[in-house]
C-alpha cells in the first residue's frame, strides 16, 4: 500500500510503499495540461536526470501520473561549495543538452526545479510548462529567470532562453550568499546570462565544450 509521506504543492504529494519503503511522486492535473506534461515525460523517457514517468491514468477530467522520486535538494536550499556548484552545473548542462536533443524546451527552469544530492548528482524536475521546440504565444515560467528575449516576445524561445534561465539559477544561487573568493568564476554563468541571444550560446553543447575548456583552470584554483 501506498501512503501520502508529504504534500507537496497543492498538486503533487510524495508517497512511501508500506513494504519496500520505495518513494514515487504523484501528480494530479486537469487533463489537457496534464496530457501535455505526460507526453513530454514520455519523450523524455531513459534521460538520467529527468523523472521517469511510472504509470498515469485518467479519472473523471484529471490526469493522474507517478514519476520517480529524486533524493535531493532544490538548488535554492542545498549548501553548496563553489567548486561542487560547477561540478553540478556541468552535469546539468549535459541534461539540458539531452532534452533538447529530444526536441523539448523546459520553458521553466529556475532553482527549485533544479535538484541536487549529495553526490553532486542533478535532477531537472517539473514539465509542466515544457513544450516541443515550438512558438508559443504566452510567456509561462518563473519570470525572474526568464531570459529577455522571452519577456519582451514569447514567439522568440529558443535553446539559449533555456540555458539563460539556468545559467541565472547557478548565477542567483552562488550570489546570494557573498561568499564567492573569486569572483572570476561567475564568468562561467554570466556567459550564460548574456542580454542578446544572438550573442548567447546557441546550444548546450557549445555551453559544454565552453565548461569543458574552464575545467581545468578551476580545478587548478585552489581557493574558491
Ligand atoms: N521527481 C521528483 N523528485 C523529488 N521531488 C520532486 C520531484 N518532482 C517534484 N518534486 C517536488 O515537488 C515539488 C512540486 O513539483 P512540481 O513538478 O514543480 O509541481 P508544480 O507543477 O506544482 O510546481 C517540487 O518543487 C519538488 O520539491
Ligand atoms: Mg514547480
Amino acid at each position: 500500500m501506498w501512503q501520502v509521506v508529504e504534500e507537496l504543492t497543492s498538486c503533487c504529494w510524495l508517497e512511501e510503499c508500506d513494504q519496500t519503503h520505495y518513494k514515487r511522486i504523484k501528480k494530479i492535473l486537469p487533463l489537457k495540461r496534464g496530457v501535455e506534461e505526460v507526453k513530454v515525460l514520455k519523450t523524455l523517457n531513459g534521460i538520467q536526470g529527468t523523472p521517469s514517468l511510472l504509470s498515469y491514468h485518467v479519472e473523471e477530467n484529471h490526469i493522474v501520473f507517478y514519476m520517480s522520486y529524486f533524493e535531493g535538494k532544490a538548488l535554492d536550499v542545498v549548501s553548496l561549495e563553489t567548486k561542487q556548484a560547477m561540478e553540478v552545473f556541468g552535469r546539468g548542462l549535459k541534461i539540458l543538452s539531452h532534452i533538447h536533443a529530444r526536441g523539448i524546451w523546459h520553458r521553466d527552469l529556475c532553482p527549485r526545479h533544479i535538484l541536487i544530492d549529495g553526490d553532486n548528482n542533478i535532477m531537472i524536475i517539473d514539465f509542466g510548462a515544457a513544450t516541443p521546440r515550438q512558438a508559443k504565444d504566452e510567456i509561462s515560467g518563473t519570470l525572474a529567470f526568464a531570459a529577455p528575449e522571452v519577456v519582451f516576445n514569447p514567439k522568440q524561445f529558443s535553446d539559449s532562453s533555456d540555458l539563460f534561465a539556468y545559467a541565472k539559477s547557478f548565477y542567483t544561487r552562488l550570489t546570494s550568499e557573498l561568499a564567492v573568493k573569486r569572483p572570476e568564476v561567475l564568468d562561467l554563468f554570466l556567459r550564460g546570462m548574456v542580454l542578446d541571444p544572438e550573442k548567447r550560446f546557441p546550444s548546450a553543447l557549445v555551453y559544454m565544450q565552453y565548461f569543458h575548456k574552464c575545467d581545468s583552470w578551476y580545478n587548478n584554483v585552489k581557493d574558491i
